[in-house]
């Protein structure tokens, strides 16, 4: 979303297609968008004001953003719309949407509409828990409803909010009207209005779900040295707009220099800015790293290029007003990028030598793990009664991975949980618990209730996760941040393998006290620096995964048998194939084969079985013998050298991968079933990225 000085239509649209292409792994299955309509021929001068309040055009389409993209520029010509036209002060929203409530259609995209004449306009993140209570009573008022979304009922509450102030002969602001909004909303929400009635404003207000403001400052007060054009920026604190400062120099000399250009079309009377609202700070990145990730209840106000923040209380009439500061986001731009690779997810896969590289950067020394966000927790941890994994996904697999390990290391029971589950049974939870939450995003609404459940029952609550700043890395009480990079392909891989490892050196900091493992802890530590070199060799089975990719893309199902500390692998290199290839596969539990699975076997049905040296090794090669008995159809994983011996008694298709040690092997076994998965994927001619139905973080219940 763009807050902006000098730019025309062309700029405005783009800058939001773009947030919406950033945002497009998020929610894909509809968009939309609403840019002002025109300028009311105001000169340049008072130009921030010129605007009418005419309509917004409001655009919306069912499928990828680049439907919606087509279309409304389609529409810009036959409506002749100017797209060079240029607009001082510029007010748009847009939003890509993940269906809760209704199909995905235009009619039920976002922007949502308070009806005729668009008086208000909402994008929203998240579910109104109450909307059909807001619904009968706004029909008994004479509203009339378009969509089957929650969301409707928010720009219509607005509308309501405002005729009746109107009515009443009173003047009301745009902030006044969202807060009475706020106040009859239940439910998780990130919001953002725009109003022909208040033009040139936008506002935005949250609720559980999340909220980044971006600012792109061009100063105000810079100085040009004519003479070699030199552009001096002042580096000290910088007061931005009322309630609101910078703590840091914004950019450098060399950094700045760049955007010259930019600077010297606009005008300088006062600080021309952009502004940008998103739900996560890739869409913002390419435009500036200054941001302040919003607060629950807080309001943050648009209105002239200014930024106003006002804290909202069920109890207070009045809302009160805030100073915040600004972050610095650590983040490049090429970290989003596909860069050489056909698809994102094949460029995490790949990228699993590095992202392990930097999970462990700074953290093994001498013999010893050190995890600076646990240190100061570790005794309470070794007291805890009991430590429970509580995720969904791909990091409750990446938790069960680990298990074993912490199991043998701590000595203290460790339970897993789906954070739906727990919270569907209202597990009991105590005080002397140790609840680990992993979620990549941080934002897994699922995650975030059970945290909130066990914060309520007084449980440690300890935080896995791969976005700093996140929810659940600001609400659990300690907690690592796994460092993967950032990972956009729906399917999770890197944070999988990255997830495992925080999880292993975890285990061995909370172990560090014990002198009967010393041993066992040393020998793990000196094997963690050789993983990302095992992992790049594993990944040169690339080629034979897409020849196998190949053979099986006609099957039905696919089931993989793995148990010990390959039961995970065998669930996720399962969810692999099922959530990108679109192809059934289960992930089963070895040892639970002959009660139930087994009659499933035949000679068409492709059984992938994990089968790398551990201590299960021995049960694992009867499990083939078993299925060579039933004439299955088999593909063993093994350890490097012992192709010969598992498929001794049988034909076999193999996968032969390095040893490691026998905690670290998951991080090298998944990733064939993750190459797998991915020229499935290709091979089937589905999408990789945006596998149908799905979304990277699952923000509603
Ligand atoms: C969604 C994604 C999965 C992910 C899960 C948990 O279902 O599609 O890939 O594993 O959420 O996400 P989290 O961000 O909490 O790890």
């Amino acid at each position: 979303l763009n807050y902006n000085v000098g730019r025309e239509r062309r700029y405005i649209l783009e800058v939001l297609f773009n947030g919406l292409r950033r945002l497009e792994y998020r929610g894909y299955d509809s968009s939309g968008i609403a840019i002002d309509a025109d300028l009311n021929g105001g000169a340049a001068g008072d130009a921030a004001r010129a605007y009418t309040s005419a309509p917004p055009l409001v655009f919306r389409q069912a499928g990828k953003i680049e439907s919606l993209v087509g279309s409304v520029y389609s529409d810009v010509d036959a409506m002749d719309l100017n797209l060079e036209k240029s607009f001082i002060v510029h007010a748009g929203i847009a939003h890509t949407r993940w269906a809760t409530h209704g199909v995905p259609s235009s009619r039920n995209s976002h922007p949502q509409s308070s009806g005729s004449g668009d008086e208000f306009l909402v994008v929203h993140n998240g579910i109104i828990t109450n909307y059909e209570v807001l619904k009968e009573t706004l029909i008994r008022h004479g509203f009339t409803f378009e969509s089957d979304t929650d969301t409707e009922v928010i720009p219509k509450l607005a509308k309501f909010v405002f005729d009746q102030a109107r009515e009443g002969d009173q003047t009301v602001t745009f902030s006044q009207v969202v807060i009475e909004v706020m106040r009859q909303l239940e439910g998780a929400y990130a919001l953002i209005f725009k109003s022909p009635h208040y033009p040139n404003e936008l506002i935005a207000c949250k609720r559980g779900s999340t909220l980044i403001l971006g600012v792109k400052v061009f100063f105000g007060y810079f100085m040009i040295d004519k003479q070699d054009r030199k552009f001096l920026v002042p580096k000290r604190i910088v007061k931005l707009a009322s309630g609101f400062y910078l703590t840091k120099s914004l950019t450098n000399e060399k950094n700045y220099s760049t955007s010259f250009r930019d600077v010297k079309s606009l005008t300088t009377d006062g600080q021309p800015k952009e502004l940008f609202f998103s739900s996560d700070l890739f869409a913002i990145v390419e435009h500036t790293k200054n941001y302040l990730a919003i607060e629950d209840d807080e309001v943050v106000h648009l209105k002239d290029g200014s930024v106003s923040i006002l804290k909202f209380d069920y109890g207070k009439e009045k809302p009160a007003s805030v100073q915040r500061a600004l972050s610095v986001l650590e983040m490049e731009v090429e970290q989003i990028k596909k860069g050489n690779y056909d698809h994102f997810m094949q460029k995490e896969i790949h990228e699993q030598p590095h992202s392990l590289t930097t999970t462990m950067r700074g953290r093994l020394r001498d013999n010893s793990v050190v995890l600076g966000g646990l240190k100061d927790h570790l005794k309470t941890i070794r007291h805890s009664r009991r430590i429970i994994f509580i995720g969904c996904g791909t990091s409750y697999n990446a938790a069960l991975a680990a298990r074993p390990f912490l199991e043998e290391l701590s000595g203290i029971p460790v339970s897993m949980e789906l954070a739906s589950d727990l919270l569907d049974r209202q597990g009991p939870i105590y005080r002397e618990d140790t609840a680990v939450f992993v979620s990549q995003s941080g934002e897994t609404a699922d995650t975030l209730l059970a945290l909130e459940y066990s914060l309520a029952n007084g449980a440690l609550c300890v935080g896995i996760t791969n976005t700093v700043g996140s929810t659940l890395a600001r609400k659990t009480h300690c907690g690592v941040h796994i460092n993967a990079g950032c990972e956009i392909g729906v399917a999770s891989t890197k944070a999988y393998t990255s997830q495992i490892v925080v999880i292993t050196m975890m285990a061995l900091a909370i172990g560090a006290d014990k002198l009967s493992t010393q041993s066992r802890r040393e020998d793990i530590i000196n094997n963690l620096p050789t993983l990302p070199d095992k992992v790049s060799d594993v990944l040169k089975l690339d080629v034979q995964m897409k020849d196998l990719a190949r053979s099986l893309m006609q099957m039905q199902s696919l089931l993989v048998f793995g148990r010990g500390y390959n039961y995970a692998t065998a669930l996720e290199g399962a969810l692999k194939v099922k959530e990108v290839a679109l192809m059934h596969s289960e992930g089963m539990l070895a040892g639970e084969m002959k009660h139930g699975p087994l009659a499933l076997v035949d000679e068409t049905l492709p059984i992938i079985v994990i089968a790398t040296r551990d201590a299960c090794f021995s049960k694992q090669q009867s499990v083939i013998q078993q299925l060579h008995a039933r004439k299955g159809r088999l593909i063993v994983m093994c350890s490097v050298g012992d192709a010969a011996s598992v498929c001794a008694g049988g034909s076999c298709r193999i996968i032969e991968v390095p040893q490691v040690a026998d905690c670290l092997q998951p991080v090298i076994n998944i990733i064939p079933l993750q190459l797998l998965a991915y020229h499935l994927t290709v091979s089937r001619g589905y999408d990789v990225d945006q596998p149908r139905n799905l979304a990277k973080s699952v923000t509603t219940q």
